[in-house]
């Protein structure tokens, strides 16, 4: 089986190589081509990832390619986890909003759309590549925004599906808390990416006994420490937000703390440092430890889990083995929105494609937020799309987080400026 990465010199990739090489025979990996423009990064990359093959006894070779095309021939699946502009464009996604008392971050507000206008036109012209060279390939894309840029793949009729790491990592978190394998929990995840609630934790598969009572009562001040938010909310809601919903909840406290510290972008600059420098060390063979402080934990697990069903390699494992949840068309899932739009929710998957489980009912409190953003993320993706200074300020003025007509307005003049040299448009 061939594997193409698209961002393939990223930091994450021993990541992403450690799961190829634990999990082999879920999914049997005979050549893994690492795609980058950035030549010395994919050199170090590149060689610890054949230093962690070599390791494990894993006798899949790893190529490296600056190429695409060729990267791309032959690949039965290939991952997106590109950074237009990178750490440096997300530095201003999460810089200028503040200036504006908006939240800045990377996938949430107004940085998140900035990081979407520059991210989808170039995932579409990466996704026309495949169809032309590799049709019956499956795309699997970890690019974020994972909402937007998954909704721009399946719009142009592309054989996607959009997957983050959060449910799977909330996964582990509850299974630690519970003391249970963390394939015996099924989480009944709603919403959209970076946008969800755990509306049920059900024991044993998705017709499980549904726990979530227990847990928030149990283990509520812990759950309430690891998603920065207070426990009393977490019960007012009966359910286990994404972390990334204190963006909302905490909005001006969080701008307040923004203020008063390094971004996260300086942060990740820091550790990427640091890890190259780490990865360049032939006598490093595995993943390093200061990997987990990056934020994408599981994200292998998560990745081989999904390529693995996508490519018909499901496993008896567990009976809730092939579900996964994921990022695919709503159909009918959430009946409150539009057919096209994009949700992440459980997801029955195989080599056929992703098909979601039906949903509990969603609750006014978090449909209404749910339908909000989805409204937005349709204007953000036609402005990623047709471009111009209307339609960015259309969208900022349809986030919940934004809203307001002299912050949109303020907002949009920021985020063209920093991007000028992104938007071809401009
Ligand atoms: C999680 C999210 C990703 C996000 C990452 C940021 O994994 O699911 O979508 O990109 O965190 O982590 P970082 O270490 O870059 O801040
Ligand atoms: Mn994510």
């Amino acid at each position: 089986m061939r594997i193409a990465v698209v961002g393939g010199g990223s930091t994450y990739t021993p990541e992403l190589v450690d799961g190829f090489a634990r999990l082999r025979d879920t999914l049997p990996v005979s050549e893994l081509v690492l795609i980058d423009p950035a030549a010395d990064r994919l050199d170090v990359v590149g060689g610890l990832a054949r230093r962690i093959f070599a390791e494990a006894g894993h006798d899949g070779t790893v190529t490296t390619t600056a190429e695409l095309d060729a990267g791309i021939e032959g690949a039965d699946a290939v991952l997106f986890q590109l950074r237009v502009g990178g750490q440096a464009a997300r530095l201003q996604d999460e810089t200028w909003p503040l200036e504006c008392g908006c939240v800045g971050q990377e996938t949430t507000g107004a940085g998140g759309l900035a990081k979407a206008l520059r991210t989808v036109p170039v995932v579409l012209d990466i996704a026309e590549r495949v169809r032309r060279t590799n049709p019956d390939a499956w795309i699997i894309d970890f690019t974020n925004p994972v909402g937007i840029v998954t909704r721009a793949l399946l719009q142009a009729g592309h054989k996607a599906v959009g997957l983050c790491n959060a449910a799977i990592h909330m996964q582990r978190k509850v299974a630690g808390l519970l003391q249970v394998a963390p394939e015996e929990v099924h989480l009944d995840h709603y919403g959209l990416n970076h946008l969800t609630w755990e509306l049920g934790v059900r024991l044993g598969g998705p017709e499980g006994k549904d726990v979530l009572p227990q847990l928030l009562d149990e283990h509520g001040a812990a759950l309430a420490e690891f998603l920065q938010m207070p426990q009393l909310l977490l019960e007012r809601l009966g359910a286990v937000p994404s972390s990334y919903l204190r963006y909302y909840y905490r909005h001006d406290e969080v701008v307040e703390e923004l203020g008063t510290k390094p971004s996260r972008a300086a942060e990740v600059a820091a550790i990427e440092r640091e890890l190259l420098e780490m990865y360049r060390d032939p006598s490093l063979t595995g993943k390093p430890a200061l990997l987990g402080r990056r934020g994408g934990a599981f994200y292998s697990e998560a990745a081989v889990a999904l390529a693995a069903s996508l490519l018909g390699r499901e496993t008896e494992e567990s009976p809730s083995a092939d579900v996964q949840v994921v990022n695919v068309l709503n159909n009918d899932t959430l009946p409150f929105l539009p057919d096209d739009a994009v949700v992440e929710v459980p997801a029955a998957v195989s080599g056929t494609g992703a098909v979601p489980l039906p949903a509990p009912a969603v609750g006014p409190l978090m449909a209404g937020l749910i339908a909000h953003v989805t409204a937005y993320e349709d204007l953000a993706l036609e402005a990623a799309l047709r471009g111009g200074r209307d339609r960015v300020f259309d969208a900022l003025l349809a986030h919940p987080l934004v809203g307001q007509y002299r912050e949109a307005e303020a907002l949009t003049d920021r985020l063209l400026a920093h991007n000028r040299e992104h938007l071809a448009w401009l």
